[in-house]
């Protein structure tokens, strides 16, 4: 099975150096200030903390200067791409460019020379591994008290570096993975059952939730990247996945949370309880409203599927526009066309199409997911008909094809898939594409006829990724949470990703790229803020559209002195870019 975590190619090459603060007491207290925690404050937090506190370097300290370790360098520089081996790593994440970003040459990096001084960049200075809520609260009152900039941290895949700041402290909740499986779950305080459930750590992954499914009959809406966590940032801002339109938007499917707040109180949010906090959790947006210890979501019986895989991998010239290229869109034109047909057919279909443009190859992987279906003959039908396309222009030996019927939907979601895709430098943005849109004549070939001309570099991406529609639209009327109401309405969410080369070519996709995507989409229904443009206009109105002031304000009741501030979130228009100071 292929790549889903995928991310892209080289470093930025950019610098800026890191501003010099003035002080004062609407700013964080950082490492230079004399307000920073005393060594003996640290070693009396620690022991509140039984001893869970580290001093946290760049993953690539163990490559320079007094730090060098050639055994450890030698991991580091062979792991690097290894998604599973960042999370663990509380200096790493997923990303290169928020270790770093716009810290260049005062951060660290595994693979530049040993002489070169491993700086910290973005990365936490201090962090507590938290292994139960109480950890979380002592870390909470802490960060408080002296003032620190927190980052909670789960994954770290977040794409515009709400999981790192510099001089930050952070609150690693990747520890916390209990799992444990309902029949009848009654949320605290009600007395009507919402059916099977789950309770997960926050830091469960979405392949170890599917993976304790698989052994108790049932799914859950995760992350079509098996190694985002299943209740973290990913369903905090909505949530996206294969089963998304068989069962809804991940948030749609949250019952209840645990909780700590800025105060550092262990609360319980669901429909009975701080159904205010409960609201915002779902779809206002992580690192924002608490700490969440864990969540309990919805299951589903584990029900038949057919799974369509395409995969085409095509030599390419790195300047000049290729055959290659054309061959790509030509397949990726082809098969999104098909997918309102699909769709219309059956709404619980998904589907992700994603073409990649890299140094020397093009290549796309496509897959499209039937669910609760066995019967492949009239899935069959629709595909012979995309061969047959294909083929009339000569495209038959350019890609690959199968067709799979699985017994459940275990069996293929939890496929292993190749985590290799990590630590590249990653920036991107999304657009929400309206049902009327897709659904209308041509639709479908109008967004492939912008996406294929617009200018790519080595290393950009697209991705067409149709896991909304069916549920996610039928509840419109059945879930009230702060998720940004035009989901109901979306049809498509499209991206584009990218390589951060140098800070001018990052100017085409802010400049033309983005726009010229956004144009598609008229009147605008919004972006996706897990898979935020860090240059998008009216972020909030895209993000939460009308839910925003109520968002605003249930903010300033849990958080008022905004202890949990990050990029393009609720609240952060009163702070600085990196939630350091007030404005
Ligand atoms: C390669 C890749 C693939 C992706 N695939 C998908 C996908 O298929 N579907 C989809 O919807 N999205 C996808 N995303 C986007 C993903 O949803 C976001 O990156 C999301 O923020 C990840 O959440 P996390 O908690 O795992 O990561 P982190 O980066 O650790 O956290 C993300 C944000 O949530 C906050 N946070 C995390 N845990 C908690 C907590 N317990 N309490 C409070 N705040 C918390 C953090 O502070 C941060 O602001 C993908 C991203 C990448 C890079
Ligand atoms: C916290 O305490 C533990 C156990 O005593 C110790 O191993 C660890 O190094 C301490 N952390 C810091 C940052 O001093
Ligand atoms: C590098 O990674 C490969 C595959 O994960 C592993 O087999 C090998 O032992 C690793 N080498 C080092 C030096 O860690
Ligand atoms: C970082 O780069 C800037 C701009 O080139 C330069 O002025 C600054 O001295 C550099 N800082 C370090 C620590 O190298
Ligand atoms: C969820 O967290 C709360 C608070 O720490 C705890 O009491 C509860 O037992 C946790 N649930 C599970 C299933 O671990
Ligand atoms: C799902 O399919 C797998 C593979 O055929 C099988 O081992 C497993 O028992 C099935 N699970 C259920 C719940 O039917
Ligand atoms: C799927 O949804 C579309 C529009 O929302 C609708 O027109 C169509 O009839 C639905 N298909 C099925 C099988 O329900
Ligand atoms: C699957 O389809 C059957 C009928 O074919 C239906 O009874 C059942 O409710 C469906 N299950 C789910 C989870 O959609
Ligand atoms: C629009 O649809 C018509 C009829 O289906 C077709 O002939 C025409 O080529 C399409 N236009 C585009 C731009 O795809």
């Amino acid at each position: 099975m292929l790549i889903f975590c995928l991310c892209l190619l080289q470093m930025p090459r950019d610098v800026v150096s890191i501003t010099t603060r003035q002080h004062s007491q609407d700013c964080r207290c950082l490492p230079d200030d004399n307000c920073w925690p005393t060594l003996h404050d640290w070693n009396t937090f620690n022991r509140s903390v039984n001893g869970r506190l580290i001093r946290i370097r760049p993953v690539g300290a163990v490559c320079h200067g007094r730090e060098y370790n050639a055994a450890l360098c030698a991991i580091a520089q062979n792991s690097t791409h290894d998604s599973l081996w960042r999370i663990e790593k509380p200096g790493a994440l997923q990303s290169v460019t928020w270790e770093t970003r716009p810290y260049r040459n005062r951060s660290c990096f595994i693979d530049t020379p040993r002489a070169i001084p491993c700086d910290q960049g973005r990365i936490p200075v201090y962090g507590v591994l938290a292994q139960t809520a109480q950890d979380i609260q002592e870390a909470v009152r802490f960060a408080s008290f002296h003032n620190l900039h927190v980052a909670i941290r789960n994954t770290g895949h977040d794409g515009i570096g709400r999981s790192s700041g510099v001089g930050s402290f952070q609150i690693n909740v990747n520890l916390l993975k209990e799992i444990q499986f309902m029949q009848e779950f009654v949320p605290q305080g009600g007395d009507k059952s919402e059916g099977s459930a789950v309770t997960i750590g926050a830091g469960v992954l979405g392949l170890e939730a599917l993976a304790a499914g698989r052994e108790h009959g049932v799914n859950m809406v995760t992350g079509t990247c098996s190694t985002v966590a299943a209740s973290g940032g990913f369903l905090q801002g909505g949530g996206l996945g294969f089963l998304g339109p068989a069962y809804g938007i991940a948030s749609d499917n949250a019952l209840e949370f645990h909780v700590v707040t800025a105060k550092g109180d262990l609360v319980i949010a669901n429909e009975y309880q701080n159904k205010d906090l409960f609201w915002a959790l779902r779809g206002g947006g992580g690192g924002t409203f608490g700490v969440v210890v864990n969540t309990t979501i919805r299951t589903f019986p584990d029900v038949p599927a057919i799974h369509f895989l395409l995969t085409a991998d095509l030599p390419r010239h790195p300047t000049r526009t290729s055959d290659a290229d054309q061959a790509i869109w030509d397949i990726t034109t082809e098969l999104t066309n098909l997918l309102p047909v699909l769709k219309h057919k059956d709404n619980k279909t998904s589907a992700i199409i994603v073409p990649r443009f890299l140094e020397d190859r093009a290549v796309l992987e496509a897959h499209v997911l039937f669910v609760n279906t066995s019967d492949k003959d009239p899935v069959e039908k629709h595909l012979n008909m995309l061969h047959s396309a294909l083929e009339a222009k000569g495209l038959s030996p350019a890609y690959k094809s199968e067709l799979t019927r699985y017994p459940n939907l275990s069996a293929w979601l939890n496929i292993p898939r190749q985590m290799t895709g990590a630590a590249y430098g990653l920036i991107e943005g999304s657009v929400l594409i309206s049902e009327d849109l897709f659904f209308s004549h041509n639709g479908t070939s109008h967004i492939m006829d912008v996406l294929s001309n617009l200018e790519y570099i080595v290393g950009d991406s697209v991705e067409i990724l149709m896991s909304v529609g069916g549920q996610v639209k039928a509840n419109k009327y059945t879930v009230d949470s702060a998720l940004l109401p035009s989901w109901r309405e979306a049809g498509l969410l499209l991206t584009i990703r990218r390589t951060l080369p140098t800070t001018s070519l990052t100017q085409i996709m802010v400049n033309s790229q983005m726009p010229m995507v956004r144009a598609l989409q008229v009147p605008p229904l919004g972006s996706y803020y897990n898979v935020a443009d860090i240059e998008l206009p009216d972020s909030r109105r895209a993000f939460w559209g009308e839910n925003y002031a109520r968002l605003y304000s249930i903010k300033q009741v849990w958080d008022p002195d905004g202890l949990f501030i990050v990029r393009m979130a609720v609240g952060s228009e009163d702070w600085d870019d990196e939630g350091i100071c007030r404005v």
